[in-house]
């Protein structure tokens, strides 16, 4: 795999860690102890640089999809800071619309855009083979929708995302009519997230139990006609995966 090097957003992270201790009045041996001993990162970093990697695949005439979450909140001020002024941006919940309009980035109705030229999002989990499990914030509705109208779509996780194998819970939207006979057909392995509906009316709700073939479970649950979204994305709605590890970020090329 490919290792982008962005030692130096880590290092201003670092430095800032350091003024802070500064602040608080710490002896100075203790502080330059800090100062010189090796890069301490951890997953707020990685996130923050894996967002700022995939900031720099946008450029000037894109129109891009943005997901949702702390790692996507990483990546609305890089995208920000590339001062590009010719982008079109729809937004995956209203956190991320939020966000993105106070940083001067703008976002309009998805109704007005065909296609999106990239889509960039945080996930759950993703497997070595690309499978992802996303809907921890309980927009994998919109963000799956976006995933699917972008002609790249860009993962970017902390080193705590990859795993050997998808495991529960999977994140699932559920139409509110005739939601009581969709509880009964997907059985107790399905329950109810304590949360308010989805911007789309939906009842956001989880699936504990055993994954088995991720396929083969996309597959049943998509046949339930009160399932509107499942948590599961597929390989092959993914391009690219950029992953923080300590301070570098490494990318897993897909097939899309
Ligand atoms: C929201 C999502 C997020 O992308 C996913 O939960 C990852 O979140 P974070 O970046 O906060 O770890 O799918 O529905």
């Amino acid at each position: 795999m490919p290792r982008v090097r962005l030692l130096d957003s880590v290092d201003r992270q670092r430095a800032d860690r350091v003024d802070a201790e500064l602040v608080d009045g710490r002896d100075p041996i203790e502080i330059a102890k800090l100062r010189y001993s090796p890069i301490v990162t951890d997953s707020d970093a990685e996130k923050r640089i894996a967002a700022e990697a995939a900031a720099e695949l946008v450029e000037d005439g894109m129109t891009i999809g943005l997901g949702t979450g702390s790692t996507v909140a990483h990546l609305l001020p890089a995208l920000a800071a590339r001062g590009l002024n010719d982008i079109r941006c729809v937004a995956t919940s209203v956190a991320t619309e939020e966000q993105a309009r106070g940083l001067g980035v703008p976002v309009e109705e998805f109704s007005a855009l065909e296609r999106l030229d990239i889509a960039i999002d945080g996930t759950d989990q993703v497997t070595p083979d690309g499978w992802l499990i996303k809907g921890g914030g309980g927009a994998h509705l919109r963000e799956k929708v976006v995933a699917a109208a972008a002609d790249r779509f860009v993962v970017i996780a902390d080193s705590s995302k990859p795993v050997d194998s998808l495991s529960a819970p999977v994140p699932l939207e559920l139409f509110a009519f005739g939601l009581r006979s969709t509880l009964t057909r997907l059985g107790d392995a399905v329950a109810l997230r304590d949360v308010p509906r989805s911007p789309d009316a939906g009842v956001i709700a989880d699936y504990s139990g055993e994954i088995g073939d991720s396929a083969a479970l996309a597959a049943h649950l998509e046949a339930d006609p009160g399932v509107a979204a499942h948590g599961l994305f597929p390989p092959d709605l993914v391009s690219d995966v950029l992953i923080g590890q300590g301070n570098a970020v490494d990318r897993l090329a897909l097939s899309r």
